[in-house]
C-alpha cells in the first residue's frame, strides 16, 4: 500500500502540470477567438450589448471575401479578390442584371477592389463609396447616407463588408432604394444564409422585388430590383400574418413543448430552461431595424437583470428594452436602469381602470406569498380586499405592441402575468400584433402541484396544465416561437 501511494505522487503532480498548461493554452485560445469576433466588430455601445459570436464568426470564415474584412492583404490578396468580383460580376452580365453601359456604385467598398474589378470588365461608368476614400475610384461617402441624388444608378453592389455590417441596416436599404433608378439591380452579398434572415432582409428592401437568390463560396448572393410602389413581403395586412414556411420549420427545430403535466415543476422547468432553443441560437437575426425586448410584469433581478441581461442570447445587437410593470415596489428599480423604458401599467385587452389585489393576509399555509404576485382583477366590491388594493391602469397591450414596433423589428417578449395570459394571448393573435413578435416567453399559470406539500395543488391559479399547454400547442400552430417559462 505504501509503495504504492509513493510510486503514484509524482505522476498526480505531473497530471496536475499537464492539466494547468491545457487550461493556459485553453484561455489563450479563448482569448485569441473572442479578439477574432469581437474586436474586429465592434459592438455599438450600451450595456446590453455582449459578445456572441455566430454571426460574426460566420463572417470571419467566409473564404474569398474573407480577407476583405481584414482590409485586404495589398497586392496578394488584392489581386485575389478583384478576380473574385470579376467572375462575380461576368456571371451578373451573363444574366442580364448588370450591362457595360450600366451606371454603378460599390457600397462600402474597402480597397476599391470591386470597383476596379467592374471597370476592367468594362462597366467603365462605377464608382464606389467608403469612410476611408481613395480617389478617383473610391470617394468619401456612408452607406446610410448616399452623396447621390435620387435615381442615380442602374446597378448598386454591397460586399461582405457592407449590409452585413452595417448597424443600421433599415437606413444603409432605404438609402441604397433612393438612390437607384427605377427597375435597377441591387446586389448584396451575405454571409447569412438561413431562410430567416432572407425574409428580414426583403423587408427592409420594400422598395424592391426579390429577383433571385443562390449560393456563391459559402456567401449568398441576393438580386433585387427596385419596382415603383412598396412591396410586402411578409403581409401583416389587416389581423392576419401570414406565415411562411420557415417558421414552421423553426418551431420544429425548437424544444419539445412538455406534453406531461411534471410532477415537480420547479425542477422540470429549470431543466427546460436549459433545452431550449433561442431563435438566435437557430438563425441569424441581421438585417432587423431595432432589436427590442418587452418584459411583461416581472421584477428586474429575476428577467431583464439576470436572465435577459446574460443569458439570451443577442449576436451582438443592442436592444431596447421596456419594461411593463405596474406594482409600485417594483417602479424604482426599473427607474434606476439605464436603457430601459418603464411602462407604469398592468398589461390588459384594452385601456381600464383595474384592481391590483395583493393579497397581504395569508389565506392559507400553503400559499405562496410574494409580492407582486397579485392577480388583476377586473372591478369588484369585495370589501375583504379593499384596504389592500392598489387602483391602477390596464392598457391594451396589444395596440401598445402595434404602435411602437414594426414588422422590420426584432422582438423578444417575456410575459409573466399572473394568469392574464388566457385573455392578453388571445387578444394578441386577434390584432394581429402577435406576428410582430419573434419570440415569445410565457408563463403559463396553473394550479401546479406544490413544493412544499406533496399532493397538495397551489390554489391560486384554476386553470390546469391541460389548458397551458393548449395555449402552447395553438400559438406553436400559428406559426409563433414560444418557450415555456417557468
Ligand atoms: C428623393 O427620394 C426621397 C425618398 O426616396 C424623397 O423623400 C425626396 O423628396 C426625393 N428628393 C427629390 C429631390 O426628389
Ligand atoms: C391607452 O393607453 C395608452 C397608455 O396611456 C395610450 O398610449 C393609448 O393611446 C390609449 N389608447 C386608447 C384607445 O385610449
Amino acid at each position: 500500500m505504501d509503495t504504492i501511494t509513493f510510486t503514484s505522487k509524482p505522476n498526480i503532480l505531473g497530471n496536475i502540470l499537464v492539466r494547468l498548461l491545457s487550461f493556459a493554452i485553453l484561455v489563450f485560445l479563448a482569448r485569441f477567438a473572442y479578439f477574432l469576433t469581437v474586436r474586429t466588430n465592434s459592438c455599438p455601445s450600451t450595456d446590453l450589448c455582449f459578445f456572441s459570436s455566430v454571426h460574426q464568426t460566420l463572417a470571419v470564415s467566409t473564404t474569398a471575401a474573407a480577407a476583405a474584412l481584414d482590409g485586404g492583404d495589398a497586392a496578394t490578396s488584392g489581386a485575389h479578390l478583384r478576380n473574385y468580383y470579376s467572375s462575380v460580376f461576368h456571371d451578373l452580365i451573363a444574366e442580364g442584371y448588370l450591362s457595360p453601359g450600366s451606371k454603378a456604385l460599390c457600397i462600402e467598398t474597402l480597397a476599391g477592389n470591386d470597383v476596379a474589378a467592374l471597370i476592367e470588365i468594362g462597366v467603365s461608368d462605377s464608382v464606389g463609396i467608403s469612410e476611408n476614400p481613395s480617389a478617383p475610384l473610391v470617394l468619401y461617402g456612408r452607406p446610410v447616407k448616399q452623396p447621390f441624388d435620387n435615381n442615380t444608378f442602374d446597378f448598386e453592389f454591397s460586399g461582405i463588408s457592407g449590409l452585413d455590417r452595417s448597424t443600421e441596416p433599415a437606413k444603409f436599404a432605404s438609402e441604397a432604394s433612393r438612390t437607384l433608378k427605377p427597375a435597377g439591380f441591387f446586389v448584396v452579398h451575405t454571409a447569412a444564409k438561413d431562410a430567416y434572415s432572407l425574409h428580414s432582409l426583403l423587408n427592409l428592401f420594400d422598395f424592391c422585388t426579390l429577383i433571385r437568390s443562390r449560393e456563391i463560396d459559402g456567401i449568398r448572393e441576393i438580386v433585387l430590383q427596385k419596382v415603383n410602389g412598396k412591396q410586402h413581403f411578409s403581409g401583416i395586412s389587416v389581423n392576419k400574418c401570414s406565415v411562411p414556411g420557415y417558421k414552421h420549420e423553426l418551431i420544429r427545430n425548437a424544444e419539445p413543448l412538455i406534453k406531461e403535466e411534471p410532477l415537480k415543476p420547479w425542477i422540470t422547468f429549470k431543466k427546460n430552461l436549459r433545452n431550449i432553443r433561442h431563435l438566435p441560437d437557430m438563425v441569424d437575426i441581421s438585417f432587423r431595424n431595432r432589436y427590442v425586448y418587452v418584459d411583461v410584469a416581472r421584477n428586474y433581478g429575476s428577467s431583464i437583470g439576470g436572465w435577459f441581461k446574460n443569458q439570451y442570447p443577442k449576436q451582438n445587437k443592442a436592444f431596447d428594452v421596456y419594461a411593463i410593470e405596474a406594482d409600485k415596489a417594483f417602479q424604482e428599480e426599473y427607474r434606476s436602469k439605464k436603457g430601459v423604458s418603464l411602462l407604469p401599467y398592468v398589461a390588459w385587452v384594452r385601456n381600464e381602470t383595474l384592481f391590483f389585489g395583493i393579497s397581504r393576509k395569508p389565506i392559507g399555509k400553503n400559499e405562496e406569498r410574494s409580492r407582486g404576485v397579485g392577480r388583476v382583477q377586473a372591478v369588484q366590491s369585495s370589501s375583504s380586499f379593499a384596504d389592500d388594493l392598489d387602483r391602477i391602469d390596464g392598457f391594451d397591450f396589444a395596440s401598445w405592441l402595434k404602435g411602437v414596433v414594426s414588422e422590420r423589428d426584432y422582438v423578444v417578449v417575456k410575459m409573466d402575468v399572473e394568469g392574464s395570459e388566457f385573455y392578453l394571448v388571445p387578444r394578441l393573435v386577434e390584432t394581429g400584433a402577435i406576428c410582430l413578435i419573434d419570440e415569445i416567453f410565457l408563463k403559463c399559470h396553473y394550479n401546479r402541484w406544490q413544493r412544499c406539500c406533496p399532493g397538495e395543488r397551489s390554489m391560486k391559479y384554476q386553470k390546469t396544465y391541460a389548458r397551458c399547454l393548449e395555449l402552447f400547442s395553438s400559438l406553436r400552430g400559428s406559426g409563433v416561437l414560444v418557450h415555456q417559462w417557468w
